[in-house]
């Protein structure tokens, strides 16, 4: 049974991951990296963790266990700094390694890259689109996957000139660490766009599509979940047809049948994307809708899915597929 650890188990993603390898068929975790409860059992986490887990040690002694997946939940920056041990599989939830040009990272990230020569060693694996490639794992970022599920397959049938995503993700996107803009009571009752022009999922889009697009991120009052609208001048029909011909198999992506739009309640807490297309009858818009949760198919169950794919297991072994009837 391949081993395992989780890094930065105390984060959201961390901490779904975490559920993740726990519930998974073929993979045994070894070491369970958290910086702030380094020293603590895994009750100190949740307890409903009991004894028979390894404790909390430091994220640095976890990396060094010798499990040969390591999950890095971490931190853009800290991500960045890792050195992945030799031989090992690495997936990395954060940023740090999802972008070609290290240049991208001051402008994007606020953060010169401190090992831009190994940018090159990762691959961007979206396991639809492009499957892992080698044992180092750049996850794709949470809207980064629901824009791409939905345009990456039809890049070529849209007008490059003009295309945006309205995207808007539940408040469990901002990461546990508590700050002003995810405070309940900005949050509550209130919904407002935030870093517009300059998220940086943007150029992880274009990147991929091969031309930029106009996304804005909104806050959305609810824990988890995500939800992109696409706009493109191009024939919705053929969009739709070549969709279905991506996803047909697929266990994890959904396209819905015409005129059911996408939910947040029905992805919520589960590792599968759903999309519908419509044509907007005033202009002739193609409108591609993606939803998501940003923790199951935008975070950890994509990263499970990819460390899947790069150990050879089978590709959905320890997703969680179906949510409950809603
Ligand atoms: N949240 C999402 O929907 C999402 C989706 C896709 C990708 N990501 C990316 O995944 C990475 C981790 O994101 P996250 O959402 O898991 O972030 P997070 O909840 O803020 O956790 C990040 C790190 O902060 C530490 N931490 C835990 N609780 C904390 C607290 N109360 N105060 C301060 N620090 C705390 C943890 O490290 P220790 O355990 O070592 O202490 C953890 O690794 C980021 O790079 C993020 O961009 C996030």
């Amino acid at each position: 049974m391949p081993t395992a650890a989780v890094l930065g188990a105390s984060g959201y993603t961390g901490q779904e991951t975490l559920d993740r390898v726990l519930a998974h068929p073929e993979l045994e975790l070894v070491a369970l990296g958290s910086d702030s409860l380094a020293g603590r059992g895994a009750a100190a986490l949740d307890v409903r963790l009991n004894g028979n887990l390894p404790p909390f040690v430091p994220n640095a002694e976890a990396l060094a266990a010798g499990a040969e997946v390591v999950f890095a939940c971490l931190g853009h920056e800290e991500a960045a700094a890792l050195e992945p041990p030799a031989g090992a599989v690495v997936v990395d939830l954060s940023g740090a390694h999802r972008l070609d040009d290290p240049a991208l990272y001051a402008a994007w990230y606020g953060f010169e890259h401190p090992r831009p020569e190994t940018l090159g060693d990762w691959s961007y694996a979206l396991p639809e689109l492009a499957p892992p490639v080698g044992p180092l794992i750049a996850n794709p970022g949470c809207y980064a996957t629901a824009a791409l599920l939905a345009l990456g397959p039809v890049a070529d049938l849209l007008d490059p000139d003009g295309v945006v995503i309205d995207a808007k993700s539940g408040v469990s996107g901002a990461g546990r660490s508590l700050q002003g803009s995810s405070h309940a009571g900005f949050v509550l009752e209130n919904v407002s766009p935030y870093r517009v022009g300059s998220h940086q999922h943007a150029p992880e889009i274009a990147q991929v599509l091969g031309f930029p697009v106009c996304f804005v991120p909104h806050l959305l009052p609810v824990r988890r979940g995500l939800l992109v609208t696409c706009y493109a001048r191009a024939d919705a029909d053929a969009v739709r047809g070549r969709l279905d011909e991506a996803y047909t198999g697929s266990d994890v992506v959904r396209i819905l049948p015409d005129d059911v739009a996408p939910e947040l309640a029905r992805v919520q807490s589960t590792d599968a994307a759903e999309i519908a297309v419509f044509s907007d009858r005033a202009t002739g818009t193609a409108v591609v809708v993606c939803a998501l949760d940003n923790l199951g198919k935008g975070a950890a169950g994509q990263a499970v899915q990819n460390a899947n794919l790069a150990l050879g297991l089978g590709e959905t072994a320890g997703l969680r597929l179906n949510g409950v009837l809603v």
